[in-house]
Protein backbone atom coordinates (compact mmCIF):
# COMPACT_ATOMS: atom_id res chain seq x y z
CA UNK A 1 0.00 0.00 0.00
CA UNK A 2 1.13 3.17 -0.70
CA UNK A 3 2.15 5.93 1.17
CA UNK A 4 -0.88 8.00 2.85
CA UNK A 5 -2.97 5.44 1.75
CA UNK A 6 -4.63 4.50 5.09
CA UNK A 7 -5.67 7.80 5.03
CA UNK A 8 -6.92 8.37 1.37
CA UNK A 9 -9.05 5.20 2.44
CA UNK A 10 -10.57 6.68 5.23
CA UNK A 11 -11.58 9.83 3.15
CA UNK A 12 -13.19 7.91 0.32
CA UNK A 13 -14.97 5.59 2.68
CA UNK A 14 -16.24 8.20 5.02
CA UNK A 15 -17.60 10.02 2.04
CA UNK A 16 -19.38 7.16 0.22
CA UNK A 17 -20.97 6.66 4.25
CA UNK A 18 -21.74 10.33 4.52
CA UNK A 19 -23.69 9.80 0.55
CA UNK A 20 -25.94 7.06 1.59
CA UNK A 21 -29.62 8.61 2.10
CA UNK A 22 -31.00 5.63 3.11
CA UNK A 23 -31.10 2.19 4.99
CA UNK A 24 -30.42 0.52 1.98
CA UNK A 25 -27.31 2.65 0.76
CA UNK A 26 -26.09 2.71 4.03
CA UNK A 27 -25.79 -1.80 3.50
CA UNK A 28 -24.79 -1.34 0.81
CA UNK A 29 -21.84 1.20 1.41
CA UNK A 30 -20.83 -1.24 4.59
CA UNK A 31 -20.47 -4.44 2.20
CA UNK A 32 -18.33 -2.14 0.16
CA UNK A 33 -16.14 -0.71 2.49
CA UNK A 34 -15.92 -3.45 5.68
CA UNK A 35 -17.14 -6.22 3.33
CA UNK A 36 -14.79 -9.57 2.93
CA UNK A 37 -13.82 -8.31 -0.45
CA UNK A 38 -13.81 -4.87 0.28
CA UNK A 39 -9.99 -2.67 0.77
CA UNK A 40 -9.99 -2.90 4.36
CA UNK A 41 -9.36 -6.53 4.18
CA UNK A 42 -7.58 -6.33 1.19
CA UNK A 43 -5.18 -3.88 3.17
CA UNK A 44 -4.91 -6.27 6.28
CA UNK A 45 -4.29 -9.06 3.90
CA UNK A 46 -1.42 -7.56 1.94
CA UNK A 47 0.77 -6.06 5.46
CA UNK A 48 2.71 -8.64 5.02
CA UNK A 49 3.77 -7.23 1.76
CA UNK A 50 4.84 -3.90 3.35
CA UNK A 51 8.39 -3.18 4.46
CA UNK A 52 8.81 -5.20 8.06
CA UNK A 53 9.16 -1.68 10.28
CA UNK A 54 5.71 -0.46 9.00
CA UNK A 55 3.98 -3.47 9.62
CA UNK A 56 3.04 -2.92 12.87
CA UNK A 57 1.10 0.58 12.62
CA UNK A 58 -0.06 -0.29 9.28
CA UNK A 59 -2.03 -2.64 11.20
CA UNK A 60 -3.04 -0.42 13.84
CA UNK A 61 -3.62 2.48 11.25
CA UNK A 62 -6.09 -0.21 9.47
CA UNK A 63 -7.67 -1.97 12.22
CA UNK A 64 -8.43 2.10 14.25
CA UNK A 65 -9.99 2.99 10.74
CA UNK A 66 -12.55 -0.31 10.49
CA UNK A 67 -13.73 0.51 14.02
CA UNK A 68 -13.80 4.16 13.08
CA UNK A 69 -16.27 3.28 10.12
CA UNK A 70 -18.36 0.90 12.17
CA UNK A 71 -18.83 3.21 14.54
CA UNK A 72 -20.04 5.64 12.02
CA UNK A 73 -21.83 3.88 10.14
CA UNK A 74 -23.82 2.62 13.06
CA UNK A 75 -24.47 6.42 14.10
CA UNK A 76 -25.29 6.95 10.84
CA UNK A 77 -27.83 4.09 10.57
CA UNK A 78 -29.51 5.33 13.87
CA UNK A 79 -30.26 8.48 12.76
CA UNK A 80 -31.16 7.56 9.03
CA UNK A 81 -34.41 5.14 11.10
CA UNK A 82 -35.44 8.05 13.51
CA UNK A 83 -35.72 10.04 10.55
CA UNK A 84 -37.63 7.42 9.02
CA UNK A 85 -40.06 7.25 11.71
CA UNK A 86 -40.05 10.95 12.35
CA UNK A 87 -41.13 11.17 8.53
CA UNK A 88 -44.04 8.50 8.70
CA UNK A 89 -45.01 10.32 12.36
CA UNK A 90 -45.73 13.39 10.07
CA UNK A 91 -47.98 11.73 7.22
CA UNK A 92 -49.72 9.58 9.24
CA UNK A 93 -51.84 11.91 11.49
CA UNK A 94 -53.96 10.32 14.13
CA UNK A 95 -56.58 12.06 15.47
CA UNK A 96 -56.33 10.79 19.03
CA UNK A 97 -59.72 13.18 19.95
CA UNK A 98 -62.31 11.55 17.18
CA UNK A 99 -64.85 9.71 19.44
CA UNK A 100 -64.74 5.94 18.72
CA UNK A 101 -67.09 3.81 16.95
CA UNK A 102 -69.27 1.95 19.22
CA UNK A 103 -69.97 -1.30 18.75
CA UNK A 104 -73.66 -2.27 18.97
CA UNK A 105 -73.90 -4.92 22.11
CA UNK A 106 -76.87 -7.36 22.35
CA UNK A 107 -79.10 -7.94 25.45
CA UNK A 108 -81.13 -9.66 26.86
CA UNK A 109 -84.72 -9.61 25.81
CA UNK A 110 -87.19 -8.11 28.62
CA UNK A 111 -89.39 -11.27 27.93
CA UNK A 112 -86.86 -13.62 28.46
CA UNK A 113 -85.23 -11.43 31.55
CA UNK A 114 -88.84 -11.68 32.84
CA UNK A 115 -88.73 -15.57 32.51
CA UNK A 116 -85.39 -15.64 34.52
CA UNK A 117 -86.45 -13.56 37.30
CA UNK A 118 -89.77 -15.97 37.70
CA UNK A 119 -87.82 -18.87 37.23
CA UNK A 120 -85.28 -17.74 39.75
CA UNK A 121 -87.94 -16.82 42.39
CA UNK A 122 -89.57 -19.66 42.10
CA UNK A 123 -86.26 -21.96 41.94
CA UNK A 124 -85.67 -19.89 45.37
CA UNK A 125 -89.06 -21.24 46.55
CA UNK A 126 -87.92 -24.88 46.16
CA UNK A 127 -89.23 -25.84 42.29
CA UNK A 128 -87.12 -27.72 40.06
CA UNK A 129 -87.40 -27.05 36.29
CA UNK A 130 -89.29 -29.34 33.38
CA UNK A 131 -89.74 -28.78 30.37
CA UNK A 132 -92.28 -30.52 27.42
CA UNK A 133 -92.61 -30.37 23.92
CA UNK A 134 -94.40 -27.56 21.80
CA UNK A 135 -95.66 -30.41 19.57
CA UNK A 136 -98.17 -32.15 21.82
CA UNK A 137 -100.58 -34.86 21.75
CA UNK A 138 -104.26 -33.87 21.87
CA UNK A 139 -104.66 -36.18 24.68
CA UNK A 140 -102.04 -34.67 27.26
CA UNK A 141 -103.36 -30.78 26.32
CA UNK A 142 -107.13 -31.51 26.51
CA UNK A 143 -108.33 -35.10 27.90
CA UNK A 144 -105.22 -36.10 30.70
CA UNK A 145 -106.49 -32.22 32.28
CA UNK A 146 -109.99 -33.29 32.43
CA UNK A 147 -111.00 -31.22 28.88
CA UNK A 148 -113.31 -33.66 27.54
CA UNK A 149 -113.58 -33.25 23.38
CA UNK A 150 -117.37 -31.52 23.76
CA UNK A 151 -115.97 -29.40 26.79
CA UNK A 152 -116.53 -25.44 26.05
CA UNK A 153 -113.36 -24.82 27.22
CA UNK A 154 -111.49 -26.17 23.67
CA UNK A 155 -113.68 -23.35 22.25
CA UNK A 156 -112.00 -21.15 24.48
CA UNK A 157 -108.43 -22.38 23.39
CA UNK A 158 -108.84 -21.89 19.75
CA UNK A 159 -106.39 -24.51 18.81
CA UNK A 160 -103.27 -25.24 15.94
CA UNK A 161 -103.87 -28.75 14.98
CA UNK A 162 -101.50 -30.07 12.86
CA UNK A 163 -103.26 -31.20 9.17
CA UNK A 164 -100.44 -34.58 8.63
CA UNK A 165 -100.34 -35.45 12.24
CA UNK A 166 -103.93 -36.60 13.40
CA UNK A 167 -103.58 -36.22 17.28
CA UNK A 168 -100.96 -34.04 17.61
CA UNK A 169 -101.46 -30.45 17.97
CA UNK A 170 -99.22 -26.94 19.02
CA UNK A 171 -99.85 -26.85 23.10
CA UNK A 172 -102.42 -24.19 23.97
CA UNK A 173 -100.76 -23.96 27.80
CA UNK A 174 -97.82 -25.32 29.47
CA UNK A 175 -100.50 -27.70 31.85
CA UNK A 176 -100.04 -30.95 29.75
CA UNK A 177 -96.25 -31.19 31.20
CA UNK A 178 -97.76 -31.16 34.44
CA UNK A 179 -98.84 -34.94 33.42
CA UNK A 180 -95.54 -35.20 31.69
CA UNK A 181 -94.16 -34.50 35.14
CA UNK A 182 -95.85 -36.58 37.26
CA UNK A 183 -95.78 -40.02 34.62
CA UNK A 184 -91.79 -39.01 35.16
CA UNK A 185 -91.83 -39.17 39.23
CA UNK A 186 -94.83 -41.12 40.39
CA UNK A 187 -95.10 -42.17 43.10
CA UNK A 188 -92.57 -39.48 44.70
CA UNK A 189 -93.54 -36.50 45.82
CA UNK A 190 -92.60 -33.30 43.11
CA UNK A 191 -92.28 -29.42 42.97
CA UNK A 192 -91.91 -28.47 39.65
CA UNK A 193 -92.30 -25.54 37.17
CA UNK A 194 -92.32 -25.53 33.53
CA UNK A 195 -91.91 -22.39 31.36
CA UNK A 196 -92.05 -22.72 27.89
CA UNK A 197 -93.95 -21.17 24.60
CA UNK A 198 -97.47 -21.82 23.59
CA UNK A 199 -100.01 -21.38 20.63
CA UNK A 200 -103.28 -19.98 20.54
CA UNK A 201 -105.46 -19.25 17.30
CA UNK A 202 -105.63 -15.24 18.65
CA UNK A 203 -104.04 -12.38 16.66
CA UNK A 204 -105.35 -8.87 17.84
CA UNK A 205 -103.88 -6.02 19.30
CA UNK A 206 -103.82 -7.91 22.83
CA UNK A 207 -103.24 -11.27 22.12
CA UNK A 208 -100.61 -12.90 20.46
CA UNK A 209 -100.53 -16.74 18.71
CA UNK A 210 -97.47 -17.64 20.30
CA UNK A 211 -96.93 -16.59 23.71
CA UNK A 212 -95.31 -17.94 27.06
CA UNK A 213 -96.36 -19.44 30.20
CA UNK A 214 -95.21 -20.82 33.32
CA UNK A 215 -96.33 -23.80 35.08
CA UNK A 216 -96.26 -24.99 38.36
CA UNK A 217 -97.10 -28.31 40.37
CA UNK A 218 -96.97 -29.22 43.40
CA UNK A 219 -97.71 -33.00 44.50
CA UNK A 220 -97.23 -34.81 47.82
CA UNK A 221 -99.12 -36.44 50.62
CA UNK A 222 -101.35 -34.18 52.61
CA UNK A 223 -100.72 -31.11 50.45
CA UNK A 224 -104.05 -28.76 50.87
CA UNK A 225 -105.65 -25.39 49.65
CA UNK A 226 -102.92 -23.49 52.48
CA UNK A 227 -99.80 -24.79 50.61
CA UNK A 228 -101.29 -22.96 47.10
CA UNK A 229 -101.95 -19.58 49.37
CA UNK A 230 -98.78 -19.33 50.82
CA UNK A 231 -96.73 -20.60 47.93
CA UNK A 232 -98.45 -18.19 45.81
CA UNK A 233 -98.18 -15.14 48.11
CA UNK A 234 -94.44 -15.82 49.05
CA UNK A 235 -94.12 -16.08 44.86
CA UNK A 236 -95.62 -12.34 44.07
CA UNK A 237 -94.44 -10.63 47.33
CA UNK A 238 -90.90 -11.71 46.25
CA UNK A 239 -91.68 -10.82 42.42
CA UNK A 240 -93.59 -7.71 43.21
CA UNK A 241 -92.62 -6.46 46.53
CA UNK A 242 -93.90 -7.18 50.34
CA UNK A 243 -96.29 -4.69 50.54
CA UNK A 244 -97.87 -5.47 47.11
CA UNK A 245 -101.98 -5.94 48.11
CA UNK A 246 -102.71 -9.49 47.00
CA UNK A 247 -106.30 -11.58 47.09
CA UNK A 248 -107.34 -15.04 45.64
CA UNK A 249 -110.62 -15.32 44.01
CA UNK A 250 -112.54 -18.50 43.13
CA UNK A 251 -112.63 -19.33 39.58
CA UNK A 252 -113.12 -22.24 37.22
CA UNK A 253 -110.43 -24.68 35.60
CA UNK A 254 -111.31 -27.89 34.46
CA UNK A 255 -108.01 -29.69 36.16
CA UNK A 256 -108.11 -28.05 39.36
CA UNK A 257 -111.05 -28.16 42.07
CA UNK A 258 -111.54 -26.01 43.89
CA UNK A 259 -109.35 -23.33 41.29
CA UNK A 260 -108.69 -19.74 42.23
CA UNK A 261 -107.41 -16.73 40.42
CA UNK A 262 -104.70 -14.41 41.90
CA UNK A 263 -104.54 -10.88 41.78
CA UNK A 264 -102.33 -8.16 42.57
CA UNK A 265 -102.94 -4.23 43.32
CA UNK A 266 -102.76 -2.38 40.08
CA UNK A 267 -99.03 -1.47 39.66
CA UNK A 268 -100.60 1.04 36.73
CA UNK A 269 -103.04 3.21 39.33
CA UNK A 270 -102.24 2.29 42.81
CA UNK A 271 -105.38 0.49 43.38
CA UNK A 272 -107.08 3.54 42.91
CA UNK A 273 -109.05 2.19 39.30
CA UNK A 274 -107.90 2.73 36.06
CA UNK A 275 -108.39 1.93 32.16
CA UNK A 276 -106.00 -1.33 32.57
CA UNK A 277 -108.01 -2.66 35.50
CA UNK A 278 -110.68 -1.62 34.03
CA UNK A 279 -111.57 0.28 37.59
CA UNK A 280 -111.07 -2.51 39.85
CA UNK A 281 -107.80 -1.23 41.28
CA UNK A 282 -106.80 -5.25 40.90
CA UNK A 283 -105.26 -7.49 38.18
CA UNK A 284 -105.22 -11.02 37.53
CA UNK A 285 -101.72 -12.75 37.27
CA UNK A 286 -102.40 -16.12 37.25
CA UNK A 287 -104.53 -19.19 37.58
CA UNK A 288 -104.59 -21.87 39.83
CA UNK A 289 -106.21 -24.70 41.92
CA UNK A 290 -105.98 -28.24 43.51
CA UNK A 291 -104.73 -30.71 41.15
CA UNK A 292 -108.28 -32.73 40.11
CA UNK A 293 -108.74 -36.25 40.82
CA UNK A 294 -108.79 -37.02 37.56
CA UNK A 295 -105.46 -35.70 36.22
CA UNK A 296 -103.77 -36.99 39.33
CA UNK A 297 -104.81 -40.91 37.91
CA UNK A 298 -103.37 -39.52 34.65
CA UNK A 299 -100.04 -38.91 36.15
CA UNK A 300 -99.56 -41.97 37.98
CA UNK A 301 -100.95 -40.81 41.73
CA UNK A 302 -103.38 -42.60 43.56
CA UNK A 303 -105.74 -39.35 44.65
CA UNK A 304 -106.95 -41.08 48.05
CA UNK A 305 -103.40 -40.51 49.10
CA UNK A 306 -101.45 -37.91 46.65
CA UNK A 307 -102.84 -34.08 46.30
CA UNK A 308 -101.61 -31.18 44.96
CA UNK A 309 -101.50 -28.10 43.84
CA UNK A 310 -101.13 -26.49 40.45
CA UNK A 311 -100.72 -22.60 38.91
CA UNK A 312 -100.20 -21.34 35.40
CA UNK A 313 -99.28 -17.94 34.37
CA UNK A 314 -98.79 -15.59 31.03
CA UNK A 315 -94.87 -14.45 30.75
CA UNK A 316 -95.53 -11.28 28.97
CA UNK A 317 -98.38 -10.51 31.14
CA UNK A 318 -96.39 -10.87 34.17
CA UNK A 319 -93.15 -9.03 32.45
CA UNK A 320 -95.78 -6.18 31.90
CA UNK A 321 -96.77 -5.72 35.49
CA UNK A 322 -93.06 -5.63 36.40
CA UNK A 323 -91.80 -2.96 34.20
CA UNK A 324 -94.96 -1.09 33.91
CA UNK A 325 -95.41 -1.98 29.85
CA UNK A 326 -98.58 -1.45 28.77
CA UNK A 327 -99.01 -2.29 24.91
CA UNK A 328 -97.77 -6.45 24.61
CA UNK A 329 -96.94 -5.44 20.91
CA UNK A 330 -93.67 -3.72 22.46
CA UNK A 331 -92.41 -6.84 23.59
CA UNK A 332 -92.54 -8.34 19.98
CA UNK A 333 -92.14 -5.40 17.35
CA UNK A 334 -88.28 -5.33 18.05
CA UNK A 335 -88.05 -1.81 18.47
CA UNK A 336 -84.63 -0.73 19.48
CA UNK A 337 -85.83 2.15 21.35
CA UNK A 338 -88.30 0.31 23.40
CA UNK A 339 -85.75 -2.54 23.96
CA UNK A 340 -82.61 -0.57 24.63
CA UNK A 341 -84.25 0.22 27.88
CA UNK A 342 -83.89 -2.98 29.17
CA UNK A 343 -79.92 -2.71 28.81
CA UNK A 344 -78.11 -3.45 32.18
CA UNK A 345 -80.91 -4.18 33.98
CA UNK A 346 -80.97 -7.62 34.13
CA UNK A 347 -80.39 -9.51 37.64
N1 LIG B 1 -103.62 -23.56 31.70
C1 LIG B 1 -104.36 -22.36 32.08
C2 LIG B 1 -104.42 -21.41 30.90
O1 LIG B 1 -103.70 -21.56 29.97
C3 LIG B 1 -103.67 -21.66 33.21
C4 LIG B 1 -103.78 -22.43 34.48
C5 LIG B 1 -104.84 -22.25 35.33
C6 LIG B 1 -102.78 -23.36 34.81
C7 LIG B 1 -104.97 -22.95 36.50
C8 LIG B 1 -102.90 -24.09 36.00
C9 LIG B 1 -104.00 -23.86 36.84
O2 LIG B 1 -101.99 -24.97 36.39
O3 LIG B 1 -104.08 -24.56 38.02
O4 LIG B 1 -105.20 -20.49 30.93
Amino acid sequence: MAEGGVEELRQQSLLAIGDAGDLEGLQAARTTWLGRKGPIVDALRSIKDAPPDRRRELGLELNRLRDELEAVLSERERTLAEEGLRRRLALETVDVTLPGRPRAIGGPHPLRMAEAELVHVLREIGFCVAEGPEVETEHLNFEALNIPPDHPAREMQDTFYLRDLPGLLLRTHTSPVQVRAMRAHAPQPLRVICPGRVYRRDDDVTHSPVFHQIEGLAVGEGIGMHHLKATLYEFARRLFGPDVPLRLRPSYFPFTEPSAELDIGCPFCGGRGCRICKGSGYIEVLGSGMVHPHVLREGGYDPSRFTGFAFGLGIERTAMLHYGIDDVRLLYTSDLRFLTQFQGTEA
